[in-house]
């Protein structure tokens, strides 16, 4: 057994020698102008003559539950954008306006979209989604004031010589900015991670370098004090297999608690696999959260029928570049079981909502970022062609508590 330490999402899995990837795979997205989310039963994978799409059984997956259903979205000048004047982007709409009541910003709220130039702040193509989801009754779920990763770290952070003076300026403008608009914050993302020695602890971002681990504290004192409103999240994956890296989310949180910062509650990203975690260790990761009286958001929710780190928890047993219908009930079962371990752990109260990664397979980050574009995978609720997956019903299942 080999073990390999997974670079994004994940966290560390034991993992037999990496399984073939096989390129090709069905297209990505595919634009159609098809509008219909819930009347077409079609098949989008002919090779194997069973429906991978479905008719579903319900005809607003959000209505289902008493906590916000939502979805990131691709939105200003990105290729998948909502926002967009064409078919791909009604296609789209069409999903987001019968399916779900919230929305995240994908990408177009994160660092370097807002505040790229120090003191010179962005907030037109953030302002018309906003004005897009309020049209349209939706919540805002949004993301996210702090994130290390380089390419959304603008330049003025690696030059500041004040960076806590200059974090908090960029937190209250944005909080209050958007402040009545949005539902809530992912105020610091994925601040956790291991070091050399494989020892959880706090990532080594330009952020702690300059400040210590008071950045965190302080990020949410700000957005507090700008936006009395909003639900503040911290928010990381690789978390729901409730290992060495929630254990020390925990304490990480413990200490927050204990020193009164406003913190609402936790984000489980949950980019996550067919069989990783195990549904028993994401159902006690959600109860240990909700014990300490924080809410529980499922923040980024997909799965991938491939995982390309195979071993124990791969599904399935070989890499896969058609989707079938046997794959598509799989899924089903595996978002009906997460739903439901969701509805089980978690008291009314504390449920921050559900989001789902993306609105549809043809806008998938993994296809880029997990499968470095050599493999198309199908992780999400909506196939390519904008029809409901077998998934979706899993989730509707699971919020009307049918059994998985
Ligand atoms: C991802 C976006 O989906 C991609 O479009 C982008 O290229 C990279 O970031 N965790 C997060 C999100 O908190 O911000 C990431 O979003 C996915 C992982």
């Amino acid at each position: 057994m080999v073990l390999i330490k997974l670079l994004y999402p994940l966290a560390v899995v034991t993992v037999l020698p990496m399984v073939g990837c096989s390129s090709g795979g069905s297209g990505s997205g595919n634009p159609s102008s098809s509008s219909s989310t819930s009347s077409s039963s079609s098949s989008s994978n002919s090779s194997t003559g069973g429906n991978t799409t479905t008719t579903l059984t319900f005809a607003n997956l959000h209505v289902l539950a008493g906590f916000p259903v939502g979805t990131a979205v691709s939105a200003g000048n990105e290729s998948f954008s909502i926002m967009h004047s064409n078919a791909n982007a009604a296609s789209q709409r069409n999903i987001i306006e019968q399916h779900f009541s919230q929305i995240t910003p994908g990408n177009i709220m994160k660092m370097r979209y807002l505040h790229n130039t120090y003191g010179t702040f962005t907030y037109e193509q953030a302002d018309a989604l906003i004005d897009y989801a309020a049209a349209q009754g939706k919540g805002i779920h949004a993301h996210a004031l702090i994130w290390h990763r380089s390419y959304q770290v603008p330049d003025w952070v690696n030059e500041s010589e004040d960076l806590q003076s200059h974090l908090d300026h960029h937190i209250s403008n944005i909080a209050e900015h958007f402040a009545g608009k949005v539902d809530s914050w992912d105020v610091v993302n994925e601040a956790i991670d291991r070091n050399a020695e494989g020892v959880w602890g706090y990532r080594d971002s330009v952020f702690y370098q300059k400040l210590g681990k008071s950045y965190i504290p302080n990020a949410f004192i700000t957005a507090r004090a700008a936006d009395v409103d909003a639900e503040l999240y911290y928010n990381d994956y690789g978390i729901s297999s409730a290992d060495g890296k929630f254990q020390f989310m925990l304490q990480m949180v413990d200490e927050l608690l204990a020193d009164d910062v406003p913190i609402d509650g936790i984000g489980f990203q949950m980019h996550v696999f067919m069989t990783w975690p195990d549904i028993s260790h994401i159902r006690s990761a959600f109860e240990q959260v909700a014990d300490r009286g924080l809410k529980v958001k499922i923040t980024e929710l997909d799965i991938p029928i491939n995982n390309p780190f195979g071993g124990e928890y791969s599904y399935p047993d070989n890499y896969v570049s058609n989707f079938t219908a046997e794959d598509a009930y799989a899924q089903k079962q595996r978002y009906c079981q997460i739903v439901e371990a969701y509805l089980q752990a978690v008291p009314i109260a504390l449920r921050g909502g559900i989001t789902v990664w993306g609105v549809y397979d043809g806008d998938t980050w993994l296809n880029s970022e997990l499968f470095s574009n050599n493999h198309v995978d199908w992780p999400l609720l909506f196939s390519t062609n904008f029809l409901p997956k077998p998934a979706a019903q899993g989730v509707g299942d699971a919020l009307s508590g049918r059994a998985c």
